[in-house]
Parts: structure tokens; C-alpha cells; sequence
């Protein structure tokens, strides 16, 4: 068996150089660029045959494109003999559309996974997913790691006092109720709807649980338009809460998230750098998944 390498699609190159110095793997060299048509053309330069292969890749903006270079340069280690490859997908793109909300809609996260296995990969690595149901969607095995304890480390330093954990969804409970073991804190739950003509407008309806005078800690998997957080923020401050903080796993901020999470009433938000991201703000801060994945990576080699 030849030595194992890393190789980075261009979404998150930044991340791949971290988890490459921390796991001692090599970042293997290619070439990655466009034809006049604006089709990706991959050129992988190293010699793969027989190594383990691992690609990092986010499908984050622009998703599909991202989507497409992760199965070109899959297929083409596959091609060059690889002997395992091992898809590392720190946020997986269209993952928040797992289920049908009404007839008509295709279920994006499943054709995503099954266009990515397509392409010749024998392992996933993926990271907090909207649903934990989407691990079943891959016809591979699946290391599905969690960002929780990261952010957990991260919010116990700020050594704050009568903390409460919020699920700002009815569908995050299970993670909110991990995050809130993490922490040693009580949990209370958001009931959200959100406008499916819109797609992104949120209302809150209720509030489960005691949280008045606390400091509350949102946790979700992802920030998008920052509509949730926004909405759920507002909600627990008219409830009397003093301090609002979030955590989320992934931070896509879309639009004009910055500029709207820069007036929110959010006090400070944690995302992690599973998506590279010019982070326009001063209340937000990025907390690294590389050891998280290096020390997944290490196990399998
Ligand atoms: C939804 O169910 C997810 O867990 C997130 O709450 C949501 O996708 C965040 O999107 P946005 O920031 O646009 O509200």
C-alpha cells in the first residue's frame, strides 16, 4: 500500500491545509480550473495508485459546482488506481431538503448523495447533517462526526452563568438536547413556521420551557438567511431573556445575512469553518473542525 494523501477541492482549501498539518497526511497537488464554457476540468498531478485517498470538499457556494468537482476529482483518483477514497464533506449541500413538504418536490439530499456515491467513493466523512436520516441515503459507509463538543468547549470557556439551551426548531430538539447535556443546562424549545411560498420567511409561534432572565444559547446546524436565529432571538428577548448567543455547526450566511445579524438582537455567534467564509461581522466567530476531522482521518489510515 502506497501512503495516503489529502486532496482539496477549491471550497474550503484553508480547512484541508489544517486537517492535512494535524493528521500528518499529505496534501497531494492538482490542478483544478475551467474551460471556456465555465466546465470544470481536474487534473490530479500526484500518484495515487494504491493509497488512500481523501478529498475535502463543502458543498457550499456555489453548490453545484462544488457538488461537480468533488465527483470529477473522485472519479479521477478512481481512475488512477486509488484504493480507498473517502469523500470528507464538512457541510453537505442540499441537506435541508430531506423530505417532501409537499407532493411535487424532489428530496435534494438524496440525489446528492447518490450523485456523489456515483462517482466512485467507498467512505463519506460528513458533519452534523440537518437530518440524521440523510447518513441512510449514502449506498457507502458513513463516519458521521459532530461539531457539538467543539462548540461546547468554546461556550464553556465564556464561563457563563444560568445558561439554557434553545432548539430554535421542533426538528433540532435532539441536537439541542445533546448541546444542553454538553453544557449541563436545561432546554427549551422553539416552535417555528416558515412560509413555504417564501421559503425563508420565519414566524415563531411558541416557546417550550423556562427562560426568562437566562442567558440563552441557540444551537442549530445551520445559519442561512439568519431568519431563524433572527426571529428565535427576538422571541426570547420579549420573554426576558438578557443575553442571546448562537451556535451553529455550518455557516452559509446568504443574502444579506451579515448585515441582518449585524442589527439583530443576537449577542454573539459561534459557527465553525466547515464552510470558508469571509466573516463580515464582529459578533461572529469561528471556531475550527480541523482537529475533528484530522483525528478521524488518523483512525483511518
Ligand atoms: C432549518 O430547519 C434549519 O435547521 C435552520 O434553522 C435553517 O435552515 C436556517 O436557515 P435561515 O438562517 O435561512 O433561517
Amino acid at each position: 500500500m502506497n501512503s495516503p494523501k489529502i486532496f482539496a477541492g477549491s471550497s474550503n482549501p484553508n480547512l484541508a491545509k489544517e486537517i492535512s498539518r494535524r493528521s500528518k497526511i499529505p496534501l497531494g497537488q492538482i490542478e483544478i480550473g475551467r474551460f471556456s464554457d465555465t466546465e470544470i476540468d481536474v487534473w490530479v498531478k500526484d500518484e495515487v495508485n494504491n493509497s488512500d485517498v481523501f478529498i475535502i470538499q463543502s458543498n457550499s457556494a456555489p453548490v453545484n459546482d462544488n457538488i461537480i468537482e468533488l465527483a470529477l476529482i473522485a472519479d479521477a483518483v478512481k481512475r488512477s488506481g486509488a484504493h480507498k477514497i473517502t469523500a470528507v464533506i464538512p457541510y453537505l449541500g442540499y441537506s435541508r431538503k430531506e423530505k417532501q413538504t409537499r407532493p411535487g418536490e424532489p428530496i435534494s439530499a438524496k440525489v446528492v448523495a447518490d450523485l456523489i456515491t456515483a462517482s466512485g467513493i467507498n467512505k463519506v466523512v460528513c458533519i452534523d447533517l440537518h437530518a440524521d436520516a440523510i447518513v441512510g441515503f449514502f449506498n457507502v459507509p458513513v463516519i458521521y462526526l459532530s461539531a457539538l463538543e467543539v462548540l461546547g468547549d468554546r461556550i464553556k470557556k465564556e464561563k457563563h452563568k444560568g445558561l439554557i439551551v434553545v432548539s430554535p426548531d421542533v426538528g433540532g430538539v435532539k441536537r439541542a438536547r445533546n448541546f444542553a447535556t454538553i453544557l449541563n443546562a436545561p432546554l427549551a424549545v422553539i416552535e417555528k413556521h416558515r412560509q413555504v411560498a417564501t421559503r425563508d420567511k420565519i414566524e415563531v409561534l411558541s416557546i417550550s420551557g423556562e427562560v426568562t432572565g437566562d442567558t440563552a444559547i441557540i444551537i442549530d446546524d445551520v445559519i442561512s438567511t439568519g431568519g431563524t436565529i433572527i426571529e428565535s432571538a427576538h422571541a426570547l428577548k420579549e420573554k426576558g431573556v438578557k443575553e442571546v448567543i448562537v451556535c451553529a455547526t455550518h455557516g452559509v450566511f446568504a443574502g444579506n445575512a451579515f448585515e441582518n445579524l449585524g442589527k439583530s438582537e443576537i449577542d454573539k455567534i459561534f459557527v465553525t469553518d466547515t464552510i470558508a467564509k469571509d466573516i463580515k461581522s464582529s459578533k461572529i466567530e469561528q471556531v475550527t473542525v480541523a482537529g475533528l476531522i484530522a483525528d478521524c482521518l488518523k483512525k483511518e489510515i
